[in-house]
């Protein structure tokens, strides 16, 4: 991809506005606390990944600005960020995961005082943001041996560069298998309300050169009915102990077409989405949205004023459903409660 979706750019944080793609490619100078919560929250960086990446440098951003000149209150001010961002999404636990990484190198450097603080911060935000990277190409390496040649591959909601620091995680597979010399052919769930699919997935796939078919979420059961698919691969947001997965809504129904038509369905994701805290789907928080993302998307009102809504961000595809979860460390198979890694705790 010629394009870095999220940086750390001397002092503040450059990240892609995505809101505005494929329109527009804008780059948000970000300086402050409330404006990166805001552009986590309004999906301007958005995909799990990326947005722990994201609170990761905003907690950078608090230290680089805090004048506070105690340890105590320099770890105080810190911790109180570290919440504030963590609740802006609930559901992607990479977000938690990250601040934890962050708030972790602070309270070890504690004893030697708030420069030293300040530097552990920025270790170890950079130590995030290069681990995506190389958790990204090894998880594609893994994925991309599971998609024959030729393939027709059903995803949905983007896992590309744009979802995390650099290439992606199911994307990923699908460009590491492309660059395998594989012919690939992606058909791309459009995935309602926000348009993942046809305004990030159609774009990187263009920019990649991968022919794709962009699809209605609604039609994926019938391709499925009609045509020969090879698989499903899709990422996550956080993925219990047991294999249970949320991801992006509309997930869970491609599951069930999948194991209707016996096309084995992949989640592809780095050990930073495993939640072990999370024995089953049951314990993952399910983010719900504004009612405006469905009836008045983009600007135009589709249902009639009054109407009620119902807008989970994700759904939970129980393990049952899912072939293997791919990860940095491999390809795990069922039962996930023994072959899963139980989640990152040390950065490679
Ligand atoms: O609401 P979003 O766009 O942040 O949802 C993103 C997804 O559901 C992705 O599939 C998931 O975060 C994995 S991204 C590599």
């Amino acid at each position: 991809m010629p394009v870095t979706t999220i940086a750390w750019d001397d002092g503040m944080i450059r990240m892609i506005d995505q809101t505005r793609l494929p329109g527009q490619l804008i780059y948000l100078e970000i300086r402050d606390i409330p404006t990166l919560a805001e552009a986590i929250r309004s999906l301007r960086v958005r995909g799990a990944p990326a947005i722990g990446v994201a609170a990761a440098f905003g907690l950078l951003l608090a230290a680089e600005q805090s004048t506070a000149t105690r340890p105590e209150a320099f770890f105080d001010e810190l911790q109180e960020t570290a919440e504030l961002l963590r609740n802006t999404r609930p559901t992607a636990v990479n977000l938690g995961w990250a601040l934890d990484h962050m708030l972790e190198s602070v309270r070890a450097a504690r004893a030697q005082g708030v420069t030293a603080m300040r530097t552990a911060l920025r270790q170890k935000a950079m130590a995030l943001y290069k681990n995506d990277q190389t958790v990204n190409r090894k998880l594609a390496e893994y994925g991309a041996s599971l998609i024959p040649d030729p393939a027709e591959i059903i995803t949905h909601c983007n896992t590309g560069a744009l979802a995390t620091v650099d290439y992606g995680t199911a994307l990923g597979a699908v460009f590491t298998a492309h660059a395998q010399g594989k012919k690939v052919h992606v058909w791309v769930d459009e995935t309602r309300p926000l348009l993942q699919g046809a305004r990030l997935n159609m774009w990187e796939l263009q920019h990649e050169g991968i022919p794709a078919t962009l699809i209605c979420d609604n039609t994926a059961a019938f391709v499925m009915a009609r045509r020969e698919i090879s698989l499903c691969i899709v990422g996550a947001d956080r993925i219990a102990a047991n294999g249970d997965t949320a991801n992006k809504i509309g997930t869970y129904a491609l599951a069930l077409a999948a194991k209707h038509h016996g096309v084995p369905f992949y989640i592809a994701a780095p050990c930073s989405t495993i939640d072990p805290a999370a024995a089953s789907g049951e314990d993952i928080p399910v983010e719900e949205r504004g009612a405006d993302e469905i009836v008045n998307g983009f600007g135009r009102r589709t249902a009639p004023e009054g109407a009620r809504v119902y807008a989970p961000a994700f759904d939970i595809t129980p393990n049952e459903l899912i072939t293997a979860i791919i990860t940095e460390k491999g390809v795990h198979t069922p039962p996930f409660t023994s072959s899963l890694p139980s989640g990152q705790k040390t950065l490679d």
